[in-house]
Parts: C-alpha cells; structure tokens; sequence
C-alpha cells in the first residue's frame, strides 16, 4: 500500500544525517542544461522529485547516472527540445528547465506544469518576465512554444518575489547577451546555492542573497562538481518531530546558517538547540513556549515549507496561537486531517487558530501534498495510538527514506 503506519507516543532519540536540499537540486540540475560536458552534482536526495527531474534531462537527450548520492549529467548529446507531457504534468518543477533550455537551444515546447492543492500555481510571471528578454512565446492552450534566438540582457522588475521566476531568469540571463537585473529577487538559500554553482561553471553574477541580482552574459560555462546543501526545510520538519515527541535528536548537517527563523520560532515554542559544528542537538520540551504567532513570508521570513509541520507543533505546545500563511492562497489543506486525529485548529482566510492543548489520537488520514504529508507523519509521531497515513508518494517527493530515518531514531512506523 502507499501509506505509513506509525504507533505514536515514542520519544525520538539518537542522530540522523540531513539529506541534500530537494529545492536546490531541482534548479540545479536544469543549470547542467546550459554546460556542453559531464557535471557531477554530489550530496543530491534521492527523492522522487528529483527522479522526475532526472527523466525530464534523460528524455531530451542527456545522459544522467547516479552513484549513490552523486548524479553526473552529460548534456553533450542534448537532442530534443519538446518535453514529454507526462514527466512535465507529475514535475511541476519542470518549469525549471525553460529559462535553461531557451539559453541552450532557443527552442522549447511544453505542456503547462500545472498546479497542485497548495495553490493554483500560475506560471504568467515566468513568461511575462521571459518576454521581456526577448522570447517569444505562443500559448497553445494546454501548453506553449517558447523561441529566442538570442536571449537579451535587460532590466526585470519583478511585482512580487517569486522563487521559481528567479531561478528561472538566472537561468536565462546567464549566456544572454549584456546585463540582466532581478529585482526584488528572491534570497532563499537554493537560489544562492544555484548562483555559486553557476559561478563555479565561469557565470558572472552579482548580488546572490540580495533581492538585486546583476548578471553579466558570458559566451560559454563549463562543467563543474558541486555539492548540494542540507535541506533546510527536511531539517526542520525532523525538528519539529523531535519536539512534538520530547525527544532528544543530533541533526547531522543541518544548515543552521539558512535555519535562522525556524531555529527562533522552535526556541521560542519550548526546544532547547545546542549548536555544533557538525550539526544541533535539538532537545524537543525544555520550557514553556512563549510563541503564540507564527507568519509565512519570503527568506529570511518562516518559510513556507515549514507551515504545516508547525502547526502540529503549536497544536501540542500547550498555548493557543495562530499562523498566517501569506505566500500560498491553499496551504491549509491538511487542516481537515489533523483535526481528525484530534488537533483543534480553525481556519480564516489565511490565519489558522490553533488550540495549543489539542490532544492527538490515531486515525486513518491521507496527505494531499508533501508538507502537508510531513505534517501528518508528525503528528502521528506524538498521537496516542496507530496513525495510517495514506498517499504516501507525496511524501517521497521531498523526504529520503523517512521511515527508515525516523525507525532509527526510534519511531514506532513502517511502510504499510
Ligand atoms: C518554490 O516554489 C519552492 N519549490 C516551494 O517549495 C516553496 O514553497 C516556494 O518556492 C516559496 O518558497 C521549489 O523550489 C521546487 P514562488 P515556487 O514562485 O517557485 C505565485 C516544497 O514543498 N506565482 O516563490 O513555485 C505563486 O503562485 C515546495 O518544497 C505567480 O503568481 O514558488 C505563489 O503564490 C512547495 N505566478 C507565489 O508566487 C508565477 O508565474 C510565490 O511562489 C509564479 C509564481
């Protein structure tokens, strides 16, 4: 079956090693796009997300092997320019490829990646922004051709920050000719990573974790080795875990540098964090929690990403409080199933209330989408009772082997 089973009610102890970040694989791997040669991307999650990604580079002529956690990719025999419909439809992250591939090739079709429960997802910035460097691109309905014979530097001014159109304007501007400048643009930390390697393959960008990025068309980039960074996002949801649990747990790796609110905001709601240089030692119920409002917003604000996970979290913290999600018009999605295994949790608009002294029990509960998913595994990590979480899938997008993971740490769970 593509569920989890887990008997709840056991304190996590122990260590486990943060994989490599899903959100920073993803454009890398689209970036190998623009080098004619072999990259090798080392520390790169084998998660489902980036198997799709894999496929997508495969399917237009690349070749891609993967060593364990290093995957080399040799673009040199890059043929196709249309994307099969349906590894573009599964990977939404597909949308990742178009700045890349019009920088390559000048040519690209596709079907629209689509949306998910989260959000509708739209990709109007991608284009509207992309137009603008001189592409052109006529909407076919399902999907769209995209065409450039040379893509041009120019000023973007962005109406609001978006991840994905940065990342994928980088991707464009880095072979185009003259200067390109993204602003605001995104900080997140997987857009820093995907400018350093970019750099390390001879690109000139200024400004990377500054919301004005200045990139300096070359004629040409070279292969290049580059290791993923932890998954900042993978980090917290095993934090929020060992909290909601009042367990004691070494995260290996954890990118504390890129964890700043989340870090805070577990302080704040009663987690003891003792800093290493290899990783933190989270203890999950040291004091009261004091924090009682948590709201989502661009780096370096609470991501996103971490939104669900935390709400199981304050929903266990003893103190009433309420999150604000501002990025996403749908991510409260999951709401409906926690508040079967007992979570008290009301939503308004885009504020969630939250009773701090719910009382999780087991339940049969389905995740819709992979934070969410992450959510409900914890959730029944600290519920009193055997949990089954159903659509398992989702959560393989993003987390590696996370029922062997949280077995070794002392979970009670299993694949079911
Ligand atoms: C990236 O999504 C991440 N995905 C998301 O992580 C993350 O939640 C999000 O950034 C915000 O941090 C990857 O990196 C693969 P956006 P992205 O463009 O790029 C709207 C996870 O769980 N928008 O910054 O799609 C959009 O609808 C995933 O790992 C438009 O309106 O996010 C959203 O409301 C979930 N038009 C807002 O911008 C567009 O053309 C910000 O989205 C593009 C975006």
């Amino acid at each position: 079956m593509d569920a989890i089973r887990i008997y709840g009610g056991k304190r996590l102890s122990g260590q486990t090693t943060i994989q490599g970040s899903k959100n920073a694989s993803l454009p890398i791997l689209a970036a190998t796009l623009l080098i004619s040669g072999t990259c090798e991307i080392e520390n790169c999650p084998d998660i489902s997300d980036v198997y799709h990604m894999q496929r997508l580079l495969t399917s237009l002529g690349c070749k891609v092997e993967r060593e364990g956690a290093l995957v080399r990719v040799n673009t040199e025999s890059l043929s196709e320019c249309d994307m099969p419909s349906d590894s573009v439809g599964v990977m939404r992250s597909s949308i990742m490829l178009l700045g890349a591939l019009l920088a390559r090739t000048g040519y690209v079709c596709m079907e629209n990646p689509g949306g998910c429960v989260i959000g509708a997802r739209p990709i109007d910035l991608h284009l509207r922004m992309l137009r603008k460097m001189g592409v052109v691109i006529e909407e076919t309905g399902t999907g769209f051709c995209a065409e450039a014979a040379r893509l041009k530097g120019t000023v973007l001014q962005m109406p609001f920050v978006s991840v994905g159109v940065t990342e994928n304007l980088i991707l464009a501007a880095v072979l185009a000719q003259g200067e390109t400048v993204i602003e605001p643009a995104a900080r997140e930390p997987e857009i820093q990573a995907l400018c350093e390697f970019l750099t390390g393959a001879g690109a000139r960008i200024e400004g990377s974790g500054t919301d004005r990025l200045v990139i300096h068309g070359v004629e040409k980039l070279n292969p290049v080795r580059y290791r993923i960074p932890a998954d900042r996002i993978v980090a917290g949801t095993y934090l929020c875990a060992c909290m909601c649990t009042g367990g004691r747990v070494f995260l290996r790796d954890a990118p504390v540098h890129h964890m700043e609110s989340v870090l805070e905001t577990a302080a704040l709601m009663g987690a003891a964090i003792e800093y290493d240089p290899e990783g933190i030692m989270v203890t999950g119920r040291e004091h009261e929690s004091t924090c009682h409002s948590i709201t989502t917003g661009c780096y370096p604000a609470f991501p996103t990403d971490m939104q669900s996970p935390f709400m199981v979290v304050m929903a266990m913290s003893g103190h009433d409080g309420r999150i604000e999600e501002t990025v996403f018009e749908n991510r409260f999605r999951i709401v409906p199933e926690l508040r079967k295994m007992g979570a008290g949790i009301t939503v308004q608009g885009s504020t969630a209330y939250i009773d701090g002294n719910s009382r999780l029990h087991g339940a049969i509960v389905q995740a819709e989408e992979l934070r969410g998913g992450a959510a409900l595994v914890v959730a029944a990590l600290a519920a009193e009772g055997t949990c089954i979480v159903t659509n398992r899938h989702y959560i393989d997008r993003g987390y590696e082997d996370i029922v062997l993971s949280l077995r070794d740490l002392g979970a009670d769970i299993e694949l079911a």
